[in-house]
């Protein structure tokens, strides 16, 4: 419940004042506006929705695929050596921390899967 509310947030204001206020939803904002420029070309990104590559998995399966550390460390990889199909990104070592806190703020779905 309180995830869906903040998707809400983060959707409908992304540079809304509280996050000012709140490191956790500025990082989240932050990591909402560069999956928007540079992942969501091949990923959907939003809570909801198949990915534009179908071979990309949508953003909530890798919230539910990973724990936040490892994510990163995979992310973190990814940016450098590039995954597979996925060719690597060129993103700073603190916008993998934004991206993953975006990708956790997808994470425990109310509906049970
Ligand atoms: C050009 C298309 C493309 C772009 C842009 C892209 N991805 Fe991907 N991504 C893919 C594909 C395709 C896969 C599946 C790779 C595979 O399994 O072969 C993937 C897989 C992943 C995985 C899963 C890796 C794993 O080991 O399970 C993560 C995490 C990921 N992408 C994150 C991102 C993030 C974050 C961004 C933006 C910063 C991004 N991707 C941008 C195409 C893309």
């Amino acid at each position: 419940m309180r995830t869906g509310l903040l998707v809400l947030i983060l959707l409908a204001a992304p540079a809304a004042a509280t996050a000012a206020d709140n490191p956790l939803l500025a990082a989240q904002a932050r990591g909402y506006t560069l999956a928007a420029g540079v992942c969501a070309a091949c990923h959907m990104i939003e809570p909801a929705g198949t990915s534009p590559n179908p071979r990309a998995p949508p953003f909530r399966i890798l919230a539910g695929r990973y724990v936040p550390l490892t994510l990163q460390r995979r992310l973190a990889d990814i940016a450098e050596t590039g995954h597979y199909a996925m060719p690597p990104i060129n993103i700073h070592a603190d916008q993998v921390q934004d991206v993953v806190a975006y990708i956790n703020s997808l994470e425990r779905p109310t509906d049970p899967h």
